[in-house]
């Protein structure tokens, strides 16, 4: 139940987020939740095809992905940049090199589990080039990939906010050590959506999260590397 007492916005703000954003959704959240004490805001995480199946059930007042579903009357709003890069082990030997697709056609390639929005977007970017990855391996979550491609299983596509942390500032005593590959072609240019359904009555908290996140443009260039 949503309503406005002295100017207090009160009620429940569900949110639903693919695992790529749950790096950066928290943040956009951080400064919402501050200025709106009364909204309790319930973040769930979950890959593409059970975003999908939550808003298939209006489960959510917002959704937050980067593949939209075309079969459900929604409203858009694309709000950062997904680049979706190519990463190795940090001791890769290719690590540094510029590289065709072509270089990597005996590479094992680690992809994240059917339903996975990255991987869609990985399995559409190759066969729009006519690459046949060798998949070695498919992962359940971000990170079990992150950790699998450091231990030199194979090659990823993934989000560059999910390895931002670690590409950019590299700790070898900490955590699993990664590069960015240079693949022409790559990154693939992609975008995060705040995605409603148009067919259904919107909360006056979403509606003030919407227009929080169409104002706040200038801070959100520090999430996107
Ligand atoms: P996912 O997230 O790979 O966890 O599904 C990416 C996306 O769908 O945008």
């Amino acid at each position: 139940r949503m309503a406005e007492v002295h100017g207090l916005l009160r009620g429940r703000l569900r949110i639903a987020a693919v695992t790529t954003a749950e790096y950066f959704v928290p943040d956009l959240l951080g400064p919402f939740a501050a200025a709106h004490p009364g909204v309790d805001i319930e973040l769930t995480v979950e890959n593409r095809d059970r975003v999908v199946d939550r808003l298939q059930r209006s489960r959510d007042d917002l959704s937050v992905m980067m593949l939209p579903p075309d079969e459900l009357p929604l409203d858009t709003f694309p709000f950062l940049d997904n680049p979706l890069v190519v990463i190795a082990a940090a001791d890769h030997p290719l690590a540094g090199k510029r590289l065709t697709l072509s270089r990597l056609a005996k590479a094992r390639w680690l992809m994240r589990e059917p339903g996975s929005g990255t991987r869609m977007a990985a399995e559409q970017h190759f066969a729009r080039v006519g690459f046949e990855p060798h998949i070695a391996m498919s992962l359940g979550s971000n990170e079990a990939i992150k950790h699998a491609v450091s231990a030199g299983l194979g090659l990823a596509v993934v989000s560059r906010l999910a390895v931002a942390d670690i590409v950019d500032t590299p700790s070898p005593a900490r955590g699993p050590q990664l590069v960015q590959l240079k693949v022409s072609g790559f990154p693939i240019r992609r975008q995060w959506l705040l995605v409603w359904r148009r067919d259904q009555p919107m909360s006056a908290a979403a509606k003030r999260f919407v227009s929080y996140l169409r104002e706040s443009r200038p801070s959100r260039a520090s999430l996107a590397h």
